[in-house]
C-alpha cells in the first residue's frame, strides 16, 4: 500500500487524509481500524454507484455489514427536502450510535452525508471518500458540511470533522473533463493565497495534469491539502484565516446564484472568474500590482478555462450579479467584506469594501473596458 498521508490536527478530533492509487479497492484495510463497530453505511452518488461498489467488496471481504444509500446526482440534494429523504432511508438501515457513514461522491454528497452525520442519532462517524478533483481539495477536508437553502446555499449546516479522507487518484480518469478544471481553480486558488511558487509551478505543470499526469495529481493534491489541513488547524471555525479559502468566492457564488445553479456554471467556473474579478479587485485598491490579474487569465485560458463573463453564454447585468454581495456570509452589517491579494501568493481579509468599486470590477468585466 503505497500513499500519501496528510495530517490535519485538531487535537481530539485530528485525522488523516490519505491519497493514493487504488485505495478504494483496500478500502477495508484504511477504515476497519477506525470504524467503532463494523457497520457502514456508504452515502454514495448515483452518478459514482461503481465505485462505492469496489468499496463495498473490500468491506463485505473483512467481515464489515455494508449497506449502499444513493442519492441523485446534482445539486438539488443538498436541501431540506433531500436532507429528510436521506435521513429516513438512513434510519430505515437501522443504525445505532457505533455506525459509521462513508460519502461517496463530490461536494454535495460531501456537504449532505456530513450533515446528516452530525444529526443522525445526535451524531455518528463519519468518512469521506470524495470522487471529484474539487472535493478532493477543498471540500472534503475540514468538516464544513451543510445544504442550500431558499435564502443562499450553505446558510444551513455544521462544523462535523470526518474520522478520515480516503483520495483515491484513479475516480478521476473517469472524471469529465469540465469537472476536472473546475477543480483545478481550487488548486490554482491555494497557490494565489498562499504560496507563490506553488502558483508558478501550476503555470509550469497545471497542463499535463489536467492531461492525466497522475505522480503531478497526487503531488498538487497533496499540496492543497497540506495547505488547507494547515488553515483548518488555525481557525477551524472560520473566526478569521480560514475565510482566505473564500478567495474569488463573493464574486463566484454571485455569478453562480445569477446563473441559477442549471449547470451552466459550474462552482470552479464561477470561482476562476470570480478569482480574475477578485485579483482586479485588488489591484485597483492599490493593493496588488498591476498585471496579476493578467497572469492568472493567462494561465486560466492555456489550461483552457474561460475568463471572461461574455464567455458564459448568460446575459448578465450588472446589478443582477452585485445584488448578491450584501448576502455574502462575510458581510457584515451590510458592509462589504472581500478576501484581496496584496501578492500573487499573500491573501488578507479586507472589510468595508466600499461597493462602488466592487461594482466597477463588475462592470468592466461585463463590458469588455477590461478583457483578457
Ligand atoms: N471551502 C472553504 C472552507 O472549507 O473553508
Amino acid at each position: 500500500m503505497s500513499f500519501t498521508t496528510v495530517p490535519v490536527a485538531l487535537g481530539a478530533r485530528s485525522y488523516d487524509i490519505r491519497i493514493g492509487s487504488g485505495l478504494l479497492a483496500e478500502a477495508a484495510q484504511h477504515l476497519a481500524p477506525l470504524l467503532a463497530a463494523p457497520k457502514v453505511i456508504l452515502v454514495v452518488d448515483e452518478a459514482v454507484e461503481m465505485v462505492a461498489r469496489t468499496m463495498l467488496l473490500s468491506l463485505a471481504k473483512h467481515g464489515i455489514a455494508t449497506d449502499i444509500v444513493t442519492i441523485p446526482a446534482g445539486e438539488a440534494a443538498k436541501s431540506f427536502a433531500g436532507l429528510e429523504a436521506l435521513i429516513n432511508r438512513l434510519l430505515e438501515y437501522a443504525p445505532d450510535r457505533k455506525t459509521t457513514l462513508i460519502a461517496v461522491g463530490g461536494g454535495v454528497v460531501g456537504d449532505l452525508a456530513g450533515f446528516a452525520a452530525s444529526i443522525l442519532l445526535r451524531g455518528v462517524d463519519f468518512i469521506q471518500v470524495p470522487t471529484t478533483l474539487l472535493a478532493q481539495v477543498d471540500s472534503s477536508v475540514g468538516g464544513k458540511t451543510g445544504i442550500n437553502t431558499r435564502a443562499g446555499k450553505n446558510l444551513v449546516g455544521s462544523f462535523y470533522q470526518p474520522r478520515r479522507v480516503l483520495i483515491d487518484l484513479d475516480v478521476l480518469t473517469t472524471l469529465p473533463p469540465r469537472e476536472l478544471k473546475a477543480g483545478y481553480a481550487e488548486i490554482l486558488k491555494y497557490g494565489l493565497i498562499m504560496d507563490a511558487e506553488f502558483f508558478a509551478w501550476c503555470e509550469r505543470e497545471g497542463e499535463k495534469l489536467l492531461a492525466g499526469n497522475i505522480a503531478l495529481r497526487e503531488l498538487a493534491i497533496a499540496t492543497c491539502c497540506h495547505k488547507k489541513a494547515q488553515i483548518v488547524g488555525e481557525d477551524e471555525r472560520e473566526s478569521d484565516r480560514r475565510a482566505l479559502l473564500n478567495f474569488g468566492h463573493t464574486f463566484g457564488h454571485a455569478l453562480e446564484a445569477e446563473a441559477g445553479y442549471d449547470g451552466s456554471l459550474l462552482h470552479g467556473e464561477a470561482v476562476a472568474i470570480g478569482m480574475v474579478m477578485g485579483c482586479r479587485l485588488s489591484e485597483k485598491l492599490g493593493l496588488l500590482a498591476q498585471g496579476s490579474a493578467m497572469r492568472l487569465a493567462r494561465h486560466l485560458r492555456a489550461v483552457g478555462m474561460k475568463t471572461q463573463l461574455s464567455e458564459t453564454g448568460h446575459a448578465w447585468q450588472v446589478e443582477g450579479i452585485t445584488r448578491h454581495f450584501v448576502r455574502d456570509k462575510k458581510a457584515e452589517a451590510g458592509a462589504l467584506t472581500f478576501i484581496v491579494l496584496e501578492a500573487i501568493g499573500q491573501a488578507s481579509i479586507l472589510k468595508n469594501v466600499a461597493p462602488e468599486l466592487a461594482r466597477e470590477v463588475v462592470a468592466e468585466m461585463l463590458e469588455g473596458t477590461w478583457s483578457t
